[in-house]
């Protein structure tokens, strides 16, 4: 059985206190996961040991970094390797959202190494693709997409492929309140799997979490979850509001 996961990525918000206040609401109401859930919280670099902290012993809980170096140690001012944050316990990190493509050039070529790095230390990836909206709107999404996977994860063997956890956020659908149709999402996740299905087998396609991200909240994630393959979400903007979170973490 796959696993449905709610990934909380808070991107560049909240104060040191703001986000243990935040942690502490949210696991104060001891949500029951499944042993097939997860639930994974994103957060900036300096709060990771905090966050850690406050995970430990609750079973399913993860915490991820935003970001890795795609170099492996060295010279390399203000950068963060996939080993140092192995080293203080990390076991995901969130590989080529669109917003560090989009500001920070990261290509494709570059996320295959950061993607390389995780695997080797036992990290697990948490590898983003999606569309911006010219691509959307001249329908070529899935040719978009597919080249994606194609360049930052064909090169993978089967067994590094299976611990990948793929996260679709068609990049207009990101903190603009506009959410991709329940039918957008299952339509693009199943293009997804069946291109993973040509390339590495269908028993690994069916293996592999693939999340939805784009405006998730309370009011839509029971919907969006429901697809059969969407295996839960990469939450932004509602992650920041303990309520809304759980009514997401309930909905897997
Ligand atoms: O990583 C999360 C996504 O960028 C979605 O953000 O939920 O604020 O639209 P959002």
């Amino acid at each position: 059985m796959r696993k449905q996961i709610a990934a909380a990525n808070w991107k560049m918000n909240l104060s040191y206190q703001q986000a243990a206040g935040l942690l502490d609401e949210l696991l104060a109401q001891q949500i029951e996961l499944a042993p097939n859930q997860e639930v994974i919280f994103a957060v900036p670099f300096p709060y990771l040991a905090m966050a850690k902290e406050k995970v430990a012993g609750k079973t399913n809980y993860f915490v991820a970094a935003q970001n890795c170096s795609d170099k492996k140690s060295g010279a390399y001012t203000g950068e963060t390797s996939v080993e140092q944050l192995q080293s203080i316990g990390i076991g995901h990190i969130v590989i080529g959202h669109s917003e560090r493509r989009e500001y920070y050039n990261e290509s494709n070529a570059v996320l295959a190494t950061k993607v390389d790095l995780c695997l080797a230390a036992g990290v697990t990836p948490i590898f983003c693709c999606g569309e911006p909206l010219p691509i959307r709107e001249a329908e070529t999404q899935n040719a978009f997409v597919q080249q994606q996977l194609e360049e930052s994860l064909f090169h993978l063997t089967v067994e590094q492929v299976s611990k990948v956890v793929i996260a679709y956020e068609p990049i207009w659908a990101i903190g603009t309140g506009k959410t991709a149709s329940t039918q957008q999402a299952q339509d693009m996740q199943q293009h997804l799997r069946k291109v993973l299905a040509d390339k590495f087998g269908a028993d690994v396609a069916d293996g592999i979490s693939i999340l939805y991200g784009g405006s998730v909240k309370a009011a839509n994630a029971v919907e969006i979850f429901a697809s059969p393959d969407v295996d839960g979400g990469l939450v932004g903007g509602a992650s920041l509001q303990a309520a809304e979170f759980t009514a997401i973490i309930q909905a897997l």
